[in-house]
């Protein structure tokens, strides 16, 4: 229950200001196979405000993670391969997410309830956000991902419009410290094991 995006949140329809085009980007828009291949691969937690306790609190527990996305495009879920390095330890866990392509949501189960979050997309290609019960003030969220651990200002940027979009403080933003990352070896040894198998098949191929 420690990761930003795999909290309980539930994500109905923000309700934003129309009128200002700065917030144009935190309408939800409907997920298509270009948005599923856009998100796929490897992201870094960057940053995240929460206003809901729980998930404020847990969130800041975790000193890094970056994670993969692999979509499935036929069967519309996500196989999610997450390492987060939390109380000087790295976790590793994998999952599927749904995917809820008209409402622009996707949906994990966490203990027999579905939750939703909104994807939303920044101009910058090589980041993207993910939001949290936008209507409903007091539990609110919004969190930052991007393709390298280190963002610059202008990447930050967009982040910091978004939150003003929602109503949200910078002053209450928590950070990921990606040099506290522990994550690395086990990932490497995940990415042998992956190699070892593919050459497996191979030789299965070739010689059956
Ligand atoms: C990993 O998955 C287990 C079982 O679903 C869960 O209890 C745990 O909180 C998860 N850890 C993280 C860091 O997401
Ligand atoms: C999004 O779509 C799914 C399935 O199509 C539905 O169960 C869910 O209630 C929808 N969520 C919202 C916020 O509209
Ligand atoms: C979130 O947690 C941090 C400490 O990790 C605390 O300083 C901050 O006040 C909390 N914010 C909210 C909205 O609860
Ligand atoms: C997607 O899921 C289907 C059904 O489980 C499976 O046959 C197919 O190989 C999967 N595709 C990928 C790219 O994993
Ligand atoms: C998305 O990709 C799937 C699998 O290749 C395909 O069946 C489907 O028609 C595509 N959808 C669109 C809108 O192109």
């Amino acid at each position: 229950m420690a990761l930003p995006w795999a909290l309980a949140v539930l994500s109905l329809l923000p309700l934003l200001d129309a009128q200002d085009p700065a917030c144009a980007n935190m309408k939800p828009a409907a997920i298509t196979n270009a948005t599923l291949e856009r998100i796929s691969g490897k992201w870094f937690y960057i940053a995240s405000v929460f206003h809901h306790p729980k998930y404020n609190q847990s969130v800041g527990e975790i000193q890094a993670t970056f994670f993969y996305f692999t979509p499935n495009i036929t069967e519309d879920v996500i196989l999610l391969r997450q390492y987060t390095t939390m109380r000087g330890q790295c976790i590793y866990n994998s999952s599927y997410l749904g995917i809820q392509r008209e409402n622009g949501t996707l949906s994990k189960y966490v203990g027999g309830t579905q939750n939703f979050v909104n994807l939303l997309f920044t101009k910058d290609p090589t980041t993207y956000m993910f939001s949290f019960y936008l209507e409903d003030e007091p539990n609110q969220g919004l969190s930052f991902y991007a393709r390298k651990q280190e963002v610059t200002q202008e990447q930050l940027r967009e982040f910091h419009e978004a939150l003003k979009c929602v109503g949200l403080q910078e002053t209450e933003i928590l950070y990921a410290d990606g040099k506290k990352d522990l994550c690395g070896p086990l990932e490497k040894q995940h990415e042998e094991e992956r190699k070892k198998e593919n050459i497996g098949s191979q030789v299965d191929i070739e010689s059956g």
